[in-house]
């Protein structure tokens, strides 16, 4: 899943990230992001690139009955099970650098762990920050750089020794936006103020390494490439070196570092 076409996934693919991918790693994001960007009763916000809509579901619930939550997501299989988990949001088919919005419409633009997808970054935070009335916020949460992560850095590069150099770049996308730097620079270059930038530490959890492998690679375009015997020796190697985050049950809390920036819309 490196661009935006690979996100044309079924219902069936998306009934899975929510099952799966959303409990293992990214509910735990949700209210961080929703604290550092300050949600609060009454606002109006936008989760950009909403999936299956774990951070509208969370900001909904702060807003309460005097706010506004609406989810959007270029993949109308991500919306269905979005809908489907929800029916009382406004879930809405779009891409983020083309927003069906009036300018200001929103005090809050969230958007989490997706801008590393998006082809045109750039594009996509001048578009959150046009939907923003000024002093509002656009709330961003990345995962950091392979080198910040503890249990994955070292999963890639047995991968990258079991799978080959190809390996590494198709396991990169998630990865490719965990520069701080970088991340502060594209933000300001949108036309935002960055009043926050921190990192957080989160755990991802699942039943066994063989499970963190599994996901990771079905979640990339590896999974077309690899051989079943590649795949194999990459289940193995994933016993090894997830070794110091398995517990004695056998299952995984993987330590993950996420990015959070919140960039301010002047004026207001
Ligand atoms: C890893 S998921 C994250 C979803 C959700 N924010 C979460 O935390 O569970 C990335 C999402 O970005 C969406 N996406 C990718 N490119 C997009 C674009 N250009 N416009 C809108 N959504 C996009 C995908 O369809 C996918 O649902």
């Amino acid at each position: 899943m490196t661009t935006t076409e690979d996100f044309q996934v079924s219902v069936e693919t998306a009934e899975l990230y929510e099952a799966v991918f959303v409990p293992a790693i990214f509910a735990e994001w949700a209210p961080v992001l929703a604290d550092v960007a300050g949600t609060a009763p009454g606002q109006a916000v936008i989760d950009a690139a909403c999936g299956t809509g774990i951070v509208a579901r969370t900001v909904a619930d702060r807003v309460g009955p005097t706010g506004r939550v609406v989810g959007v997501d270029l993949n109308p299989g991500m919306l269905a099970v979005a809908r489907r988990v929800h029916p009382g949001i406004d879930w809405r088919q779009a891409d983020v650098t083309a927003l069906p919005f009036d300018d200001g419409s929103f005090d809050a633009a969230l958007c989490q762990m997706a801008l590393m997808f998006f082809p045109d970054r750039p594009a996509a935070l001048r578009e959150m920050a046009r939907v923003v009335r000024p002093g509002g916020v656009v709330g961003l949460c990345v995962p950091a750089a392979l080198d910040q992560q503890p249990a994955y850095g070292p999963f890639v590069e047995m991968a990258v020794e079991v799978a080959g150099q190809e390996a590494r770049s198709l396991l990169s996308a998630y990865w490719s936006c965990g520069d701080p730097e970088e991340l502060g620079t594209l933000v300001r270059d949108a036309g935002l103020d960055v009043v926050e930038l921190q990192s957080h530490l989160g755990t991802a959890r699942f039943g066994s390494p063989e499970e963190l492998a599994e996901t990771e690679v079905r979640g990339s375009p590896l999974v077309d490439r690899i051989t079943a015997e590649a795949f194999a020796a990459l289940r193995a190697g994933a016993r090894d070196v997830l070794r110091p985050f398995t517990g004695v049950d056998g299952t995984v809390a993987a330590p993950l570092r996420g990015l959070l920036v919140i960039g301010r819309v002047p004026g207001g």
